[in-house]
């Protein structure tokens, strides 16, 4: 049977959720000794109190992990999975991509596998566009994975960003459900190219041809943080409202929001600036930081094994990232 015979259905829903955070924790305590840096100030600042390293550990390693669990919740045998999306800026290498090799471990071997490049928003992102191709009836499931080990990003003697990171992995399976929890009613999604210098990671440029160089410098991360601040506050609140007016929701009728996890400040604002009370938030950043594209989907399967989403609230999940991009989604658990 080819995709244009298969039955088309409008209801997309995350079945199971997965994640995996690597053991190794890293203190504001032990950046004091890292760094000119507090814990006073990381924590007034930004929230966080302590963030995950993946030590000796690859991208690839924790999206594997993420992924077994989301696809066992699911009881879903790897060879039927027929979609794999990776949200991540930090693959193990340019090629193969993180979705090709969770492939190759999963022994997924009739699934398309491929990842999406849009930095902390990598898992809506991700998530949107897997959804697109079970709403036209090309798959019927797919595994969607956030994976970003930004420890390996940043550079360790700059406190401006060496503070604000950490690594880790969520999973989800959605798949074509009628009458499922987890149904994504709602998909936004945005990008500001023009405003990309706020955040990037320098690479040297390498000459073409050139057999001299010897050593090329690792890759590392840049931040304009006031700029980016002021672009998440707006980008997010405006993020939710739209994807809630596509949901048919009323912003107040909102029982979850899981933001993504780069400041807390950042979070208090968009409640601010959206009206709807800070406690509807679910808020993890004191124990992991920003882990980029991970951020939400591990915030959403701790907001649901804690029992914070309960069965028929609509959820909003807002993220904002490099790019710079934007993205939220409304789901009704
Ligand atoms: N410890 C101590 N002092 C520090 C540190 C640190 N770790 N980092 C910066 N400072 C100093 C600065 O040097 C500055 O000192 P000065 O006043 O003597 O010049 C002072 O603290 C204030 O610095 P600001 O940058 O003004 O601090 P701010 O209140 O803006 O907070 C922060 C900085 C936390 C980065 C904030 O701007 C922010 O969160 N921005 C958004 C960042 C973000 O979300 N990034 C993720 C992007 S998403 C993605 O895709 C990866």
């Amino acid at each position: 049977m080819n995709f244009q015979d298969k039955k088309i259905m409008s209801t997309v829903a995350i079945t199971s959720l997965g994640h995996y955070l690597p053991q190794r924790r890293l203190t504001n305590h032990e950046l004091e000794q890292m760094v000119d840096t507090s814990d006073e100030w990381i924590t007034v600042r930004t929230g966080i109190k302590e963030r995950r390293v993946a030590d000796g550990e690859k991208t690839s390693d924790m999206a594997i992990k993420a992924a077994n669990e989301a696809i066992e919740k699911a009881g879903l045998d790897p060879h039927k999975i027929e979609l794999i999306i990776v949200g991540t800026v930090s693959p193990d290498s340019n090629f193969p991509s993180v979705a090709c090799l969770v492939q190759s471990a999963l022994g997924a071997r009739h699934a398309a596998a491929f990842d999406v490049s849009a930095a902390c928003s990598g898992f809506l992102f991700a998530l949107t566009t897997a959804k697109q191709y079970l709403q036209n009836g090309m798959f019927k499931n797919a595994l969607v994975i956030a994976v970003d080990k930004f420890t390996n990003l940043v550079d360790w003697n700059d406190r401006s960003t060496c503070v604000l990171f950490g690594d880790g992995a969520g999973a989800c399976v959605l798949q074509c459900v009628e009458n499922s929890n987890g149904e994504i009613l709602s998909d936004y999604m945005f990008s500001l190219g023009a405003q990309g210098e706020f955040m990037k990671v320098v690479v040297e440029d390498r000459k073409p041809l050139d057999q001299k160089t010897e050593k090329i410098k690792f890759p590392y991360a840049v931040m304009r943080g006031q700029e980016l601040f002021k672009v998440a506050v707006n980008s997010m609140a405006a993020a939710v409202v739209i994807a809630a007016r596509r949901a048919n929701v009323k912003v107040e009728d909102i029982e979850c929001v899981v933001p993504h996890q780069a400041n807390d400040r950042i979070i208090s604002a968009v409640a601010k600036k959206l009206k709807i009370p800070k406690e509807k938030f679910f808020i993890n950043i004191q124990k992991y930081g920003n882990m980029s594209a991970a951020s939400i989907a591990i915030a959403l399967y701790e907001a649901v094994a804690e029992e914070k989403i309960k069965k028929g609230d609509h959820v909003a999940l807002v993220t904002f990232g490099a790019g710079l991009t934007a993205a939220a989604n409304i789901v009704k658990w």
